[in-house]
């Protein structure tokens, strides 16, 4: 099997590099990549690199995720989070090739308190929301054999993420002010690369599972909680904190550009059953993340 990975730099095209190595040939792609054209922000120039390499599958994990620039950059965010990913499912299509993309809970509105499945109404509240539902319907309206992961909050131990500014302002700050009133799984770019893995050797052996899925880690939290858990651990881990005081806020105390949904919430009840998986609890990646990244 051979593997086109783009946009391998990220949090979860890293974890790619190394979950889809043992599946067969892997040419691994970044915006800046010499011999083939990776640059999201010139679709068509994508086209020719998928014919020049011939994959089996395509797995793309480049995209604007810098939710609130996107405000301000809309086109940019429609040529990374559409444009391109309409490129690959038309290439896909016409060879034949699995494309594998990833999208987002920012696709939903975040109304209500449960968690919403595959087929509940989309209803983006921002810019990045609305082109990366773009890129799914340019994907299913392809006709390619594709897998979708809507996911949430992500985080890897390499780069920066929330658990590392956390503690960074726990060393700095006596009290914090964290936002209580999103919920949401913080799910890890090493087990959305593990699904991925999985859910590539279970279409190639059922074509049927393929489709549109929510991956993201078991349980729920806010950010508010989120900081909490990390604090408790990094002093269990015997960190130092300046910090004295987490305060609970509610999102309309802490205005940014892009709207965010309040309920992030996602079913994976289809993902887990139609591949056989079981997903881990939000805790134990984060945990394992924190045991990474704290001093010993
Ligand atoms: N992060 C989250 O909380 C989150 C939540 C829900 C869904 N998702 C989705 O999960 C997927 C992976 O996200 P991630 O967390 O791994 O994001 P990330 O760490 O920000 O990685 C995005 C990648 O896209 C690349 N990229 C940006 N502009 C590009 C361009 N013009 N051409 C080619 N590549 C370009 C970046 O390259 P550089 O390193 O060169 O900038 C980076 O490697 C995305 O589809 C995202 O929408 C993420």
């Amino acid at each position: 099997m051979k593997i086109l990975l783009l946009g391998s730099n990220g949090q979860v095209g890293w974890e790619l590099q190394r979950s889809l190595s043992v599946l067969g040939e892997l040419i691994a792609l970044q915006r800046d990549s010499q011999v083939h054209a990776a640059d999201f922000s010139k679709p068509e120039s994508l086209a020719a690199t998928v014919r020049a390499i011939r994959p089996d599958v395509i797995v793309n994990a480049a995209a604007h995720t810098a939710v609130d620039r996107a405000e301000s950059e809309p086109e940019l965010a429609h040529l990374l989070n559409a444009a391109s990913p309409a490129v690959l499912a038309r290439e896909a299509a016409q060879s034949g090739a699995l494309l594998v993309h990833y999208s987002t809970d920012y696709v939903f509105d975040g109304s209500g308190s449960t968690p919403r499945d595959e087929t509940a109404a989309t209803a983006p509240l921002s810019v990045y929301g609305r082109t990366k539902l773009e890129g799914e319907q340019a994907i299913a309206a392809s006709g390619c054999r594709h897998l979708i992961f809507r996911t949430s909050w992500v985080y890897a131990a390499r780069g920066g993420n929330f658990a590392k500014t956390m503690l960074r302002l726990a060393a700095e700050r006596e009290q914090l002010k964290v936002i209580d009133d999103q919920i949401g799984a913080p799910t890890g770019a090493d087990l959305l690369a593990d699904v991925t893995a999985h859910a590539i050797r279970g279409v190639h052996q059922h074509p049927e599972t393929a489709g549109l899925y929510h991956c993201v880690a078991d349980g729920e939290t806010s950010w508010y909680t989120y900081a909490r858990f990390v604090f408790e651990q990094a002093q269990a881990a015997g960190v130092e904190l300046r910090l004295r005081e987490v305060l609970p806020i509610a999102t309309r105390e802490y205005p940014t550009p892009a709207v965010r949904p309040l309920n992030s919430r996602l079913d994976t009840t289809r993902l887990q059953a139609n591949f056989g998986l079981h997903i881990p609890d939000w805790r134990v990646g984060v945990a394992r993340m924190l045991a990474e990244i704290l001093p010993h």
